[in-house]
């Protein structure tokens, strides 16, 4: 239908004049957490309204939505970032440190926010370059308790429909340079499991009248590392991790409870039934055995980052154009990490992808959640220039 210009379009040095850094700099001062993004919304539409961008601001409290319409009409295609930060002190002394007490953007997300609104300015610039419609989703609440699942029973998907939706996480288990995509299952459902044992107390040196829910609860724990390892096919991907363990007061005192929370991930939708009357089973044995009760409580929060097989092709094809050197696309990135951005993929086809962001060399290769986390700054603009192709080629697509 419409052609897009080709990719020799020389979008890098006006890619080069976005304030990428500044913005990115400045959310980064001022993390908030989920649902709580006040500020950093207001920073978003702020740039939004300065530029003349159509957007809707207090979708599922603090989300936004910004569409671009490019000159000629198209399909609909969006791009999703997530805007939230987690409750950790920075450690960090950089001058751009966090100035909110026990809240930091270690996860990229500052940068994510960062780089769709470089997106939607370049893209705003340049309408005429691409045919169709563009939804910059910018979404609360990734981290906990999840922001794409009410954006989505808000509407965000329709009005006009999207076709298709992209994005990116900047991944410090890549370096700079690299971009990390893969077709079908890239990150882990998450499920969330919390237990009481209700056993009974007494001293420590009268065990006999007691039931130890210490005890108990450490027999649980080594049982429920079987699940994984003896009623899992080995073939398929999954982790039972208990993340919480509370019990007892003093050391001469017998525990008359504990309370103990982990984290379930799999790749194959079915495997949450079968951990879950799994852990069930361990429970019901164990504590029977001794005499103590349990209360369990089993949540499936986000379901597998499944990847649409010709979207994640369109965005492959795109990075070794961008990352210019073939083996900086890595289609090894798979992990039991997860993503509510896997409610937008149930929705409509797309491909969520890793932008490699550590940098050894400058000490900038700490894992994401960690106190001293930060990323290479240079992938902002790499991300800026991957959504804005992939933009281009959907439509050229089409
Ligand atoms: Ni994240």
């Amino acid at each position: 239908m419409v052609s897009a210009p080709s990719l020799t379009t020389p979008i890098r040095s006006d890619i080069k004049a976005l304030d990428l850094v500044s913005w990115r700099r400045h959310l980064h001062q001022y993390p908030e957490l989920g649902f709580k993004e006040h500020l950093t919304a207001k920073f978003v539409a702020e740039r939004l309204s300065e530029w003349g961008i159509p957007h809707q601001v207090g979708i599922a409290k603090t989300g936004l939505v910004a569409t671009i319409t490019g000159e000629q009409p198209g399909p609909v295609l969006a791009i999703r970032a997530d805007m939230d930060a987690l409750p950790i002190q920075e450690e960090n002394t950089v001058p751009y440190r966090s100035r909110h007490d026990g809240v930091m953007h270690a996860c990229g997300h500052d940068g994510h926010t960062a780089i769709a609104l470089g997106t939607a300015r370049y893209l705003s610039q340049h309408s005429s370059d691409f045919a169709g419609t563009v939804k910059l989703i910018f979404q609360p609440a990734e981290e906990s308790p999840g922001g794409a699942k009410p954006m989505i029973e808000a509407g965000v998907l329709k009005n006009p429909d999207v076709d298709a939706i992209i994005g990116l996480h900047l991944w410090n288990n890549l370096p700079v340079g690299t971009v990390g995509v893969k077709a079908g299952p890239l990150m882990a459902a998450v499920d969330l499991f919390e237990c009481r044992i209700q056993g009974k107390g007494g001293h420590g040196a009268m065990p006999h009248q007691t039931t130890d829910a210490v005890v108990i609860s450490a027999q649980i724990v080594n049982a429920l590392q079987t699940i994984v390892a003896r009623h899992v096919n080995p073939l398929e991907s999954a982790v039972v991790t208990v993340g919480q363990l509370h019990a007892g007061t003093a050391s001469n005192i017998i525990a008359d409870s504990s309370f103990l929370s982990g984290t379930v991930r799999y790749f194959q939708p079915e495997l949450a039934q079968r951990i879950e009357s799994q852990i069930e089973a361990i429970l019901t044995g164990i504590c029977q055995s001794w005499g103590a009760t349990y209360d369990l409580n089993y949540w499936q929060l986000y379901p597998a980052v499944i990847n649409d097989a010709a979207i994640a092709e369109l965005v492959r094809s795109v990075s070794t154009d961008v990352i210019e050197t073939p083996t900086g696309v890595v289609p090894t990135c798979q992990t039991m990490g997860g993503e509510d951005m896997s409610f937008f993929l149930q929705e409509v086809p797309g491909c969520y992808f890793f932008l490699g962001s550590a940098n050894d060399t400058r000490g900038l290769a700490y894992p994401h959640h960690h106190p001293q986390f930060d990323f290479d700054e240079t992938a902002l603009g790499m991300g800026v220039e991957l959504f804005v192709r992939c933009v281009e080629a959907f439509c050229r697509q089409k």
